[in-house]
């Protein structure tokens, strides 16, 4: 990323929010970890000026809090998509044609997996077994399942979020 961007993003990025985390904690040992779940809330990812924010507030390493977002995959650096749409790879899945169904999420909205459409209303994520194997193959929607998935089954359920807000 160039500065100009950088300097772009810190612009944008309102830290009250953060701030207001920090303060919380802001006496407590070890509080490295809540911190960065409470602002991951907030944002719905970690963004960067918040990650520069918590080092020098809390006196960190920013290679150190880095360090931590990326060992741990509940943490993300990028922006998601207002609905995550969970593609089930796992083992039952797969055999009952998992593939069709991430390759029509990626003709109808361009993403694979981890990516978010530029209007940050769709993540994917290709997960493994989701413990739905009796309704294979299976997605989720948020904390919607859909089972027994067909081309044109995801087809119309890709068309019922895109109508929502
Ligand atoms: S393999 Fe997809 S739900 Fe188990």
């Amino acid at each position: 990323m160039s500065n100009t961007a950088e300097q772009v993003e810190e612009q944008e990025i309102d830290l009250t929010g953060a701030n207001q985390v920090i303060d919380k904690y802001l006496d407590m040992h070890g509080a490295l970890m809540p911190v960065l779940q409470e602002i991951q809330e907030v944002y719905g990812y970690v963004p960067e000026p918040c990650v520069h924010l918590v080092a020098e507030r809390l006196n960190v390493y920013s290679s150190q809090i880095y360090g931590v977002l990326t060992f741990y995959a509940q943490f993300h650096l990028e922006p998601r998509g207002k609905y995550i749409v969970r593609v089930c790879m796992g083992t039952a899945c797969h055999v009952k044609g998992a593939g069709r169904i991430g390759d029509t999420l990626k003709e109808r909205l361009g993403i694979g997996h981890a990516e978010t459409t530029e209007d940050l209303k769709f993540t994917a994520e290709y997960v493994a077994c989701i413990g739905a194997c009796g309704m294979a193959p299976v997605i989720m929607v948020g904390d919607n399942t859909y089972g027994s998935m067909t081309v044109n089954k995801m087809n119309e359920v890709i068309d019922k979020y895109v109508k929502m807000d």
